[in-house]
């Protein structure tokens, strides 16, 4: 990393620069710095960030032929993570994961994929025409958890499947489970094919000393991150950075181009200069203080009495994971509980563990609110709570269908295939037309062109029980599914 140069915002002064000249405008957006905003939104926002939101200007580069300021940004991005490019994205790593999908596969391509991605993965199936091959993570005894993906899956799933043309792996997880990706990205190369890693909620770990390696020093060719997930740039904007001679970097900006806007807004734009400048600048005193934080935080939650805390050494240590499983009490239950009584919010939970995720933003008066939330709700809810459910339609997918999917065509064909809507007592034996994803945390259980197993359809019916929150089906109250004719 290049630290005088890193000291730089470009992207941040041009904006500045020119709003600075107080132009006459008769671009686009209409709101003209601010002065034409609705007062209400202005009341919330302020007008200062309307003199940001501008388009392409003169002087302010455009991301989809960037030659200017954009492309400095983005340089300074490929600097400090370390790879060879970056692409900035407006679209959150949603957009990357799909342009990524799209720049190394083509219609029926097999991609060697864990079944634990998040939805973006499906959807750059469907766009690509590619099929995928799963492998499944390891579990983590003792939690309903997908661990990480050994090294001796994929490369037992690699020699059963020679002709795959890439492999994709989420690390960290939305539990903050890391894979080992060096060993993954080695065995990759030596097959001269690329490793694309999902690292939207892992931009930090570039920073911090006791955490997995990230996922572009460890080698992957292809790396997406949601810098507004955990390094501090508004939502939606993101990173895609590309490294090593496997990466077919014209595809890679053709492919940007299918599914970003043709619109970027220049404020989640500016956000990454800023956060990126935030990182370079301060990255590392800010993780560690994020990181002593997550620490007191486990320490004094483990010591309630009934929660476990996740503890592993592939996890990411700002990523707080615990459980009141063994007292009857799901994690859903809890994170409710809290944030009705205490307005402690969570980021994630399902039917048995809940995850916060701690930043250099946090202080330590939220984690004892937290603390001290968790220690009231367990007494209270302790009384009450039934027994834990084993299987539940909240955990996440993968750990539960480990094996058994079974594709009988590509999710792009049973995208475009006749459908008719069956009731889901009927699906049992029939091929989805549609996916079934829990939200959050995202991870299709159910892909389009999948064969519907009895136990699938018996976990489907216990999703509609629950009223578990659903992306993907037509019919979000699972009376009915959609199956190909
Ligand atoms: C593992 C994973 N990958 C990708 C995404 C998509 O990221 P974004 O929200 O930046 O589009 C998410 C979103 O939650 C995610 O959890």
């Amino acid at each position: 990393m290049n630290e005088a140069k890193q000291n730089k915002t470009p992207l941040i002064d041009a904006l500045r620069q020119f709003a600075a000249g107080n132009p006459a405008y008769f671009r686009i957006p209409a709101h003209r710095f601010g002065k034409g905003v609705d007062e209400t939104l202005a009341a919330l926002l302020g007008k200062q960030v309307f003199t940001a939101d501008l388009t392409e200007a003169e002087g302010l580069d455009d991301l989809h032929a960037a030659t200017g300021v954009i492309a400095e940004a983005e340089a300074l991005a490929a600097d400090l993570w370390g790879s060879d490019s970056c692409h900035f994205l407006v679209n959150g790593s949603t957009g990357g994961n799909e342009a990524m999908l799209l720049s190394v596969l083509r219609p029926q391509d097999k991609i060697l994929t864990a079944r634990n991605v998040h939805k973006s993965v499906l959807m750059g199936l469907i766009l690509t025409g590619a099929v995928p091959v799963w492998m499944y993570p390891d579990e983590v005894p003792g939690w309903q958890l997908d661990g990480p993906v050994s090294v001796d899956t994929v490369e037992r799933s690699l020699d059963e499947h020679p002709d795959c043309k890439a492999v994709m792996l989420v690390s960290p997880t939305y539990f903050g489970i890391c894979s080992p990706v060096r060993e993954i990205a080695a065995l990759c190369h030596e097959r001269n094919i690329p490793l694309l890693v999902d690292e939207a909620h892992g931009p930090h770990l570039h920073f911090m000393k006791n955490a997995p390696e990230d996922a572009v020093s460890a080698g992957a060719d292809l790396v997406v991150q949601s810098l507004h997930k955990t390094g501090g740039s508004m939502t939606q904007s993101s990173l895609l950075h590309v490294q090593g001679p496997l990466a077919d970097r014209d595809r890679i900006r053709e492919s940007l181009a299918l599914t970003m806007s043709t619109s970027p807004s220049y404020v989640l734009m500016a956000s990454l200069d800023g956060a990126r400048h935030q990182l370079a600048m301060h990255g590392r005193g800010l993780t560690e203080q994020a990181e002593k934080l997550a620490l007191y935080a486990r320490t004094a939650l483990a010591s309630v009495p009934g929660i476990e805390v996740l503890d592993l050494p592939c996890s990411d240590p700002l990523r707080l994971v615990f459980s009141a499983g063994k007292l009857g009490i799901s994690g859903e239950e809890l994170s409710r509980r809290l944030y009705e009584t205490d307005f402690v919010s969570l980021e994630l939970a399902d039917a048995c563990q809940a995850a916060a995720v701690i930043t250099w933003g946090n202080t330590r008066e939220d984690v004892e609110r937290l603390v001290n939330s968790v220690r009231t709700a367990v007494q209270e809810l302790r009384q009450k709570a039934e027994p834990f459910p084993k299987v539940s339609a909240k955990t996440t997918g993968a750990a539960l269908f480990r094996e058994t999917a079974e594709a009988a065509v590509s999710p792009r064909t049973a995208w475009y295939a006749a459908a008719e809507s069956v009731p889901l007592e009927k699906t049992g034996g029939r091929i989805a037309a549609e996916s079934v994803i829990p939200y959050p945390p995202g991870i299709p259980v159910l892909y389009p062109g999948e064969k519907i197993t009895p136990e699938m359809t018996e976990y489907l019916m216990a999703v509609r029980m629950e009223k578990t929150a659903l992306h993907g089906p037509s019919d979000r109250s699972l009376t009915c599914l959609r199956v190909l004719k």
